[in-house]
């Protein structure tokens, strides 16, 4: 493992004894804890709803199966970002249409997603990715779906704590959906959680992450449905890693902070922070043209790094035949170098990743 690891989970004395308690309570699945971390996101983000689910692809699917969405429609996305933003629309059985990114941002080109949805007859719905941690340019996002009556769901797995004017992501679309993976900016271990306003989306979502169940449960199953229900122990994890989330937060905005700054005469192109929005770095991206050479020289002197990610997904094998171009995204695929920016770096660190991307330059 390097020095300075990409991702550093960690897990503290506060999460095992609370596992401890939910081990012993006898109520392992679904339950209470699970309806407390619920509410506690939910407020948290700011909505009246929070569904807990598997994971953050689950998440997204029942999102999407939740606000309409199915068979011969079409969502607009990003195809700069993980596989599952994709595969999720795909699992509810639409197709995605790739938008083209901002180069600056990394985030979906409100214009590209404005020409798709002009373009493509079916358009249902938009999926904005607010990744790395920045939100996406939620303004102009709303306006457009407005405009064309789409639902919006965003994909906030990387973005827990993120703002776009002061307001929470996960508050801003028909639905929105969470990762709590361990390299995320808080986690369970595998998890995810739907946000939404809306009470017919919140009650869709939760009965299909429960095998098509009514709000109050047993054996009459009034839609099919899936196994996405989160358990009693992620749940007990996560509660307090949601109270650990804003000191989590401000550490990556530091050491971002300090990467920036000690970046500024490298010859790469530091994470861009515009006014209106406040980034949570789950991840630090630079963009250089020499990612692979300077990935090699940092790996050497023992820091992490990460390519997310490397083949857009309208070029992965999976998506063969789905006709997009994205040539902003494809030219980032190959810019995009990810430094370690998580909560257990420390000063000393910092200082050998920005020396050793220094001396590579000399
Ligand atoms: C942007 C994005 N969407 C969706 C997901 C899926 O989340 P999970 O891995 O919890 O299923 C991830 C996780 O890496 C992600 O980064």
């Amino acid at each position: 493992m390097s020095d300075v690891p990409i991702a550093a989970p960690e897990m503290g004395e506060r999460e095992i004894e609370r596992v401890r308690e939910v081990m012993t309570s006898g109520r392992l699945a679904d339950g209470p804890e699970v309806r407390a971390f619920e509410d506690e996101f939910a407020a948290f983000c700011g909505t009246d709803y929070a569904l807990a689910t598997s994971n953050g692809t689950t998440a997204l699917h029942a999102a999407l199966e939740a606000v309409g969405v199915g068979e011969g429609d079409k969502v607009v996305t990003t195809p700069f970002s993980f596989v599952a933003s994709a595969n999720a629309i795909r699992l509810a059985g639409a197709e995605p249409v790739f938008a083209d990114i901002d180069p600056d941002t990394f985030n979906l080109d409100p214009t590209a997603v404005e020409e798709a949805i002009r373009r493509e007859d079916d358009v249902a719905a938009v999926v904005p990715v607010h990744l790395y941690g920045l939100p996406a340019e939620m303004d102009r996002l709303l306006d457009v779906a407005d405009d064309y009556d789409l639902a919006v769901v965003e994909d906030a797995a990387q973005a827990h704590g993120a703002a776009f004017d002061g307001r929470t992501v996960g508050s801003f679309g028909d639905a929105a959906c969470f990762s709590m993976y361990p390299t995320k900016n808080m986690t369970t271990g595998e998890g995810g959680m739907i946000t939404t306003d809306r009470e017919d989306v919140a009650e869709r979502a939760a009965s299909f992450v429960n095998h098509g169940r009514p709000p109050e449960g047993g054996y009459e199953h009034v839609r099919v449905g899936h196994n996405f229900r989160m358990t009693s122990m992620a749940a007990a994890i996560g509660r307090v890693q949601l109270d650990r989330l804003p000191d989590y937060n401000e550490a990556r905005r530091s050491n971002a902070a300090a990467l920036t700054d000690a970046l500024a005469d490298a010859d790469v192109v530091t994470p861009t922070e515009p006014d209106d929005r406040r980034h949570v770095y789950h991840q630090y991206t630079i963009r250089t043209d020499d990612r692979d050479g300077l990935a090699d020289h940092l790996d050497d002197e023992g820091v992490g790094t990460g390519v997310y990610y490397p083949t857009p997904i309208h070029e992965q094998p999976a998506y063969d035949g789905v006709s997009h171009t994205a040539p902003v995204a494809e030219r980032t695929a190959e810019q995009a170098l990810s430094l370690p920016v998580h909560p257990n770096v420390s000063e000393e660190d910092l200082r050998t990743i920005t020396a050793a991307i220094h001396e590579y330059e000399r």
